[in-house]
């Protein structure tokens, strides 16, 4: 119960490592607040039942006045909002191509969500977590874009936003005491992942040669991190950067 009378809003929080966050986070004692472009209803049904608390919000990131309206929701149902995890991305969907191949279209869509979408997140819950002088912000970023991992340039490059925008956020909002920090995972055998049986055996096997750790990554793998930055045990730890690919990345 890490989390025990916490407000967390969790993006994408309805599949892969969204939903494997947003459990935890409900077992761990907060009220979980998922948003997601679908699935949310079903996600937080189904905690409700089993007795945590949960709310759905249908949310895009990427829009303003959507995300102005999924912290206005949370913070009238719920209170506040404490926590803040940056997960909604467009990411399973990334098929590999030469980056002369990319079209502008693809640029502008995934900087949209992945990147624009974290800020405009990050902006519409800054003023409740800065008057309570309090709060956590978690983002989703990638070993793709620590090692520059090649054929997904629009996506490494949306991510590498990601850890420059986290060590800029821990900048600006340390005053407030927001600690912000994200997370890198490698390669995920996520539902959506383990669904793309062709792409999923080759990376797994390229992913699997290089890391020391001679094993699949899968979601629960990410929680305990995203936990530990949203609990009282990270109070002293801001703008940090955690590599969770079983060695596969380092820096
Ligand atoms: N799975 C991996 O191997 C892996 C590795 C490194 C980083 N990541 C990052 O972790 C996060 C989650 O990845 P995943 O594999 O679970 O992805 P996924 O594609 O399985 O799920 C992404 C979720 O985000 C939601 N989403 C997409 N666009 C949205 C929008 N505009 N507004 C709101 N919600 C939106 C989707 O509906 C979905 O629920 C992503 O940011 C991804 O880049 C994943």
């Amino acid at each position: 119960m890490r989390l025990a009378g916490k407000v967390a809003i969790v993006t994408g929080g309805a599949r892969g490592l969204g939903l494997a966050i947003s459990t935890r986070f409900a077992k761990e004692g907060a009220s979980v607040v998922i948003a997601d472009l679908s699935g949310a209803d079903e996600v937080a049904a189904d905690l409700v039942k089993q007795g945590y608390k949960a709310l759905a919000i249908q949310a895009d990131v990427s829009s303003e006045e959507s995300v102005a309206a999924m912290v206005e929701k949370t913070v009238k149902t719920c209170g506040t909002v404490d926590i803040l995890v940056n997960n909604a991305g467009i990411a399973s969907t990334v098929m590999p191509q030469p980056f002369e191949e990319l079209t502008v279209k693809q640029w502008r869509a995934i900087l949209d969500v992945n990147t624009v979408g974290l800020w405009l997140c990050c902006r519409a819950v800054s003023p409740h977590m800065r008057a309570q002088k309090a709060g956590r912000i978690i983002n989703l970023t990638s070993s793709t874009a620590i090692r520059g991992a090649p054929f997904m340039m629009h996506y490494v490059a949306s991510k590498g936003a990601v850890i420059a925008m986290t060590r800029a956020l821990a900048n600006e909002l340390g005053g407030d005491n927001i600690l912000v920090n994200a997370v890198a995972p490698g390669y995920i055998l996520t539902d959506s992942n383990v669904a793309n049986a062709d792409m999923s055996a080759k990376v797994s096997a390229i992913t699997l040669q290089r890391r020391p750790v001679k094993r699949h990554g899968y979601p629960e793998d990410i929680v305990g991190t995203v936990v530990y930055f949203a609990s009282e045990d990270a109070g002293f730890v801001s703008g940090e950067i955690i590599s969770i690919d079983g060695g596969g990345t380092y820096h």
